[in-house]
């Protein structure tokens, strides 16, 4: 859909994130006429610049970046503005108040804003407080939304002392949390793959399933983000939030509608089924890693320890592989190993699932292995994996397989994960954005891995360019089992 005409206040406008999706994500947007008739853009930072520096800057950044056409780019410029702002400061949002109206009169946006937080998070509680400050926050006069970036929160006590912040101006139906995994064509496919087809669900429970993989593997380090990654950890910046939001999705019960509330109640209730992890399952069935130097054909790859940014005694966790299970009747007794690593051979976000075997090997003893791996990316696509008979005398079985690949549907463009996102909140659809609960369950499910990451001895060395800490295939063979290692 088209949403209605609007504003799209961006805080943090001169920040990375600005630069390097929301602004290529509205460009797009923009160009295959998916934003509304009349919309302006308002970039709100501390740094000072003049409309026509920022027009400047960002438009240098989508040349160089992005595949654009002149006219288009040049259009896309009218529509863009920007606010020096102290964004700490409540008496200067009276200019911010000011500006706004004269670009409701300007492009006919009716009041309607989406204010977007881009900014570090220490700025998330304040900037809600000053807006609302000055009225920013009601209603009356067109809608008002909030979309908070990730992380939200730093732990558990902190995320519920941050909702409650920012619940004191702006309601819940106002707030749209955003976990960019969730706006991944991929993620969503794995509803429509799950309860469009009779022919999985049936099988889609721990009577048939044997274990289930998740995988978040980079290649790259942490490159220039040491300062804020190294307050963070791989549990905080992909575990709590874009691998639960994944798990969710595999798990979950079929919604009654795919519509906010009913999506996101039953993400909530499978959330609020995981396992808590036991001092057991801390010793055992968590394995944190580090990533080492080392040598990857011929390149030096340098230490975590040596990345900019980083302590030089950093004990934060670069690898986390995590045995997990879903306490309800669906899925009793399955385990979810879920494993997400900087620095690992690949880039490859996946998704396995192992069926069971035949309850009675009559083609011998290596019968073939029933797999379905759903790569969520690069090369978008669904695997299966099934045996059949080797031809030529007796019966063997033989491994064979089935791939689908997204790009050869070649007529559809897929929308990136944040033009996906920002189109649903002009929208007015948190579907694809997390609830208060959940993000709260979430917390809750990974608080004891936080305690437990200050402990000394919890954390493993591996080189830079490899699959993680041996522990982590350690954990998986003890139960006869073994990750997938995509190439
Ligand atoms: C971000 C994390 O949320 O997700 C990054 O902060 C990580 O550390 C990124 O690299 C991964 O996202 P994607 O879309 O590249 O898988």
């Amino acid at each position: 859909d088209i949403p209605n005409n609007s504003c799209i206040v961006i805080f943090g406008a001169s920040g990375d994130l600005t630069h390097r999706k929301l602004i290529p994500a509205l460009y797009h947007l923009f160009a295959n006429q998916g934003l509304p008739e009349s919309f302006a853009i308002l970039g709100v930072s501390r740094t000072h610049f003049t409309d026509q520096e920022f027009r400047d800057k960002l438009l240098g950044i989508l040349r160089e970046t992005e595949t654009v056409d002149e006219n288009t780019l040049s259009a896309f410029a009218n529509h863009l503005y920007y606010q020096g702002l102290n964004t700490s400061d409540v008496e200067q949002y009276a200019q911010l108040k000011a500006r706004l109206d004269l670009l409701q009169d300007h492009h006919q946006t009716e009041g309607n804003t989406l204010f977007y937080l881009a900014t570090p998070p220490s700025l998330y509680g304040v900037i809600p407080e000053c807006l609302a400050a000055h009225g920013l926050n009601t209603e009356e006069n067109g809608w008002k939304r909030l979309v908070v970036e990730k992380p939200f929160g730093y732990d558990l006590a902190s995320a519920e002392a941050l909702d409650a912040k920012i619940h004191q101006h702006f309601n819940e139906q106002q707030i749209y949390r955003i976990d960019h995994y969730l706006g991944k064509e991929t993620v969503q496919n794995l509803l429509v793959f799950r309860f469009a087809n009779g022919m999985f669900e049936p099988l889609w429970n721990r009577n048939f399933i044997d274990y289930i993989e998740i995988t978040a593997a980079e290649s790259l380090g942490v490159e220039e983000r040491g300062g804020y990654y190294d307050g963070a950890g791989a549990v905080r910046d992909m575990l709590q939030n874009h691998l639960l939001q994944v798990l969710a999705m595999v798990s979950m019960e079929p919604p009654s509608a795919i519509n906010a509330n009913s999506m996101r109640d039953e993400v909530y209730k499978v959330l609020r089924s995981l396992k808590p992890l036991s001092e057991h399952d801390l010793k055992r069935n968590l394995v944190l890693g580090q990533y080492t130097e080392s040598q990857v054909r011929g390149q030096n790859l340098p230490a975590y320890r040596a990345e900019h940014g980083v302590a030089d005694d950093s004990r934060v966790e670069t690898y986390v592989g995590l045995k997990m299970e879903v306490n309800n009747w669906r899925w009793n007794g399955v385990p979810f190993y879920v494993r997400t690593g900087k620095r690992l051979p690949t880039r490859v976000t996946e998704v396995v699932i192992h069926f069971k075997k035949t309850p009675h090997p009559v083609f011998g003893a290596d019968a073939p292995e029933n797999k379905l791996v759903i790569r969520i990316q690069p090369d978008e696509g669904i695997l299966m994996s099934f045996g059949l008979k080797k031809p030529g005398a007796g019966f063997t079985a033989e491994q064979v397989s089935m791939d689908f690949h997204y790009k050869e549907l070649s007529e559809t463009t897929m929308l990136s994960a944040y033009e996906r996102l920002l189109l649903d909140a002009m929208n007015g659809d948190a579907t694809l954005f997390a609830r208060s609960d959940a993000v709260h369950a979430c917390w809750d499910f990974v608080q004891p891995i936080l305690d437990f990451k200050e402990r000394p001895q919890s954390l493993y060395g591996y080189a830079a360019g490899t699959w993680g800490p041996i522990e982590a295939e350690q954990m998986l063979a003890r139960s006869e089992r073994q990750w997938r290692y995509p190439c």
